[in-house]
């Protein structure tokens, strides 16, 4: 619902309102987020008054108005607001800038062109006129339909030359409070680990400067009341719909907090010329007053209903044999051949073909760009092992590494300007990163990959993308660097609508290395992104764990490989893989040849499993129970929408002798329901379930244990 009286604007979802007025000067205040709030009070809401040292601006209609201390809605420069601006743009006056209302206008969803974006939804779209330059910003706030999300971007107009040097998607001022934020940070095998932590006084600023939301730090950011926890408690996420190098901040201040967060403007600087505009991309704001686990469902849904392919959203995913920890580079048509041969039986039910199929690729120094099917390595090429696939009712699917470049390749022989950066380039997995700010490389790498999608059966792209860009500048971008990182981003976008467009049948999945571009806005183009090079269970569970702070379970997709790992060397039974990988979009990732006969019975006890269970993984409602970072077990449980099943998976890290007498109380089921437990064999109400819980399995170091509840009528 929209509802605008006089000035004052009332935004509100199922469960929360956002609340903004224009004030009489014409400066946007924000006056509230939070729990839904009645529409005919919205008119009691009142911004804080000023202090000394805050200086009142030459606009003030009232002798204690600051904005210093005003919470705004979008913060300018140099009017005596001493926290830092939402834009920074600089021009022949100078850089300040005094931003006021100027109207509104209500209509259908309004999308960041060529940018990832909510799919369905009314906009208000509120526009503002810098009295000190001719700039135009226009505020979008969307809310999309039965959702618990605000969406947010911003656009740009010059009416005269100016460099925007700073140019976010969004800036709310919170109420003075106590307050902690929490972040997804990490490293490459290590994606997205929670870090809570008190918001103290001054800025708490987290980033990606890399040129991808990155391993490093996630695009989320959650500011909590002190007092709130997983379940309970006012939280508010702030989450981009954007893949590249990224900022958000939570300013702690004298009156408030604000939070506000876009492109990053470390090295950022966009050109705009007269009547030339920019739009920066969108942010999701969302407040829940149940805790993190309550804004994690929160997200979860909205992505789900509104970001994610609605094509392959909720339909059954492809149980995958990828080849990659079974092979990596060591393979040829007859191994291929024989791992299909394995899979099918099994039900796995797609062969995914992974790096080193193409050009002359032995190992990882060479011939990324050159996408052509290696026939030496691969006799027969590709037809052979599709044929094989469809032989035995499986699909075919392939990896690609569309923004790279090997100096050792075809590609960069025939065109060593296509790479980003000017020499010497620093190097990373020894390869270069392909300037897609340039529509002509972007439409090789299109034609080079639409062909063998046309060519070829191919239902299923991995698209890996395995460095980050280091020097943000290239031949045709010289004196508009500032422009590139973004340019770039815009790029990827592009290839990855006009291939999602035209191969809507295609099924992509994301990949960076892992999970170094685990974002909404990758999820806006492939269903699921691969979560993390590390599949050791134990990890695995953790990451799992983090990623589910800001993702859906099934975004994440999650494989069965070896016991030992190959990434930590830990030895795990098969059913400890299974469990763990059945907590997203499962799959498979290692030599079936080396299967026993008992273990292929497992795997297919366990793909019958995860069918039974998919329908949860897809569209349950998550709740974590057991924190793995905290304690020394791992639980989660995903609960039907009806509440009618529920399925946990939990891991014991270390058996501890005595430990015997630890309950999990499950939460999230109907109180009044009976529900059986299936491996149990009892059957308790969800009152008794929640409250008093039931016994943890005595277990050994990394097993696992799941319990299947079904309600009983
Ligand atoms: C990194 C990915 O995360 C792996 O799954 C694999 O595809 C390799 N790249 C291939 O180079």
């Amino acid at each position: 619902m929209i509802s605008v009286t006089g000035r004052r604007f009332h935004l509100a979802g199922k469960n929360f309102s956002y609340v903004f007025e224009a004030d009489a000067a014409g400066y946007l205040l924000h006056l509230y987020f939070g729990p839904r709030i009645a529409d005919e009070d919205i008119s009691h809401l009142a911004a804080p008054s000023f202090l000394s040292f805050s200086p009142m601006p030459p606009q003030a209609t009232s002798v204690d108005f600051s904005l210093d201390t005003a919470p705004q809605e979008y913060a300018t420069y140099g009017q005596g607001d001493f926290r830092r601006p939402s834009a920074i743009y600089r021009r022949k006056g100078g850089r300040a800038s005094n931003l006021r209302y100027a109207g509104y206008e209500i209509g259908e969803n309004v999308v960041p062109q060529g940018l990832p974006h909510v799919r369905a939804g009314e906009t208000l779209a509120v526009k503002l006129h810098d009295t000190l330059a001719d700039v135009a910003v226009t505020l979008y706030y969307t809310l999309a339909p039965d959702s618990d999300v605000l969406v947010r971007h911003m656009e740009i107009e010059a009416g005269e030359e100016l460099t925007l040097e700073r140019a976010f998607s969004f800036s709310l001022d919170l109420p003075v409070g106590e307050y902690d934020v929490l972040r997804l940070h990490g490293r490459h095998l290590a994606e997205r680990i929670p870090c809570r932590t008190p918001l103290g006084h001054g800025l708490c600023r987290i980033e990606s400067s890399r040129g991808a939301s990155s391993h490093q730090m996630n695009a989320f950011l959650a500011v909590m009341e002190h007092a709130a926890g997983e379940d309970h408690g006012s939280v508010y996420g702030f989450g981009l719909i954007y893949s590249g190098s990224f900022a958000l901040e939570a300013e702690c201040g004298q009156t408030d907090v604000r939070v506000q967060g876009g492109i990053n403007d470390l090295g950022f600087s966009w050109e705009l010329g007269r009547g030339e505009k920019f739009t920066a991309p969108q942010a999701i704001l969302a407040y829940s007053s149940s805790g993190m686990g309550g804004l994690s469902r929160v997200y979860a849904d909205f992505l789900r209903a509104h970001i994610l392919p609605p094509k392959h959203v909720y339909s059954p995913r492809p149980i995958v044999i990828n080849n990659w920890e079974a092979t990596y580079f060591d393979f040829d048509t007859p191994s291929i051949l024989k791992l299909i041969d394995e899979a099918a039986p099994l039900g796995m039910d797609t062969f995914v073909l992974d790096d080193g199929w193409f050009g002359a690729r032995s190992d990882d120094h060479r011939a990324l760009g050159d996408w052509y099917v290696n026939t030496q390595k691969l006799a027969g090429g590709l037809q052979p092992i599709i044929a094989h696939c469809k032989e035995r009712g499986m699909k075919f699917g392939l990896w690609f590494e569309p923004e790279m470049i090997s100096e050792d390749s075809d590609l960069f022989r025939a065109h060593p300007d296509w790479a980003i950066g000017t020499e010497p380039r620093c190097k990373s997995r020894d390869q270069y990163v392909l300037d897609f700010s340039r529509p002509e490389i972007v439409d090789e790498i299109y034609a080079r990959m639409a062909a063998l999608l046309t060519e070829y059966d191919i239902s299923y792209v991995k698209w890996d993308m395995n460095r980050h860009i280091t020097e943000f500048c290239g031949e045709k971008c010289r004196g508009r660097e500032g422009e590139l990182a973004h340019r770039y981003m815009l790029g990827v976008y592009a290839l990855a609508e006009r291939l999602t467009k035209n191969f809507p049948d295609v099924f992509f999945e994301g990949c960076s290395g892992g999970g170094g571009r685990f974002d909404a806005g990758m999820l806006y183009y492939f269903p699921q992104v691969w979560t993390s090079d590390d599949t050791d269970p134990f990890e695995r569970a953790k990451i799992q764990w983090g990623t589910s702070y800001a993702y859906p379970m099934s975004a994440m997709s999650c494989h069965v490989s070896a016991s030992p790992n190959h990434q930590t060397g830990r030895k795990t039974a098969l059913s400890v893989r299974g469990h763990i990988a059945s907590l997203g979009a499962t799959g498979y990732e290692l030599d079936l040849c080396k299967l026993t006969e008992e273990e292929k019975e497992e795997i297919k006890a366990q793909i019958r499993a995860y069918r039974e269970t998919e329908e949860l993984i897809l569209r349950g409602d998550l709740y974590r129970l057991c924190d793995p970072f905290e304690t020394n077990y791992f639980a989660e449980l995903v609960v039907s929408k009806d509440k009618a099943r529920a399925y946990l998976v939990g891991m014991t890290a270390r058996f501890i002798p005595s430990d015997y007498n630890r309950r999990l109380r499950l939460k999230g089921l109907d109180e009044n329901k009976q529900y059986h437990v299936r491996e149990l064999g009892i059957t308790l109400h969800g009152s008794t379930l929640m409250h008093a819980g039931l016994l943890i399995p005595k277990q050994h170091d990394y097993e696992t244990w799941v319990w299947h509840l079904e309600e009983v009528l």
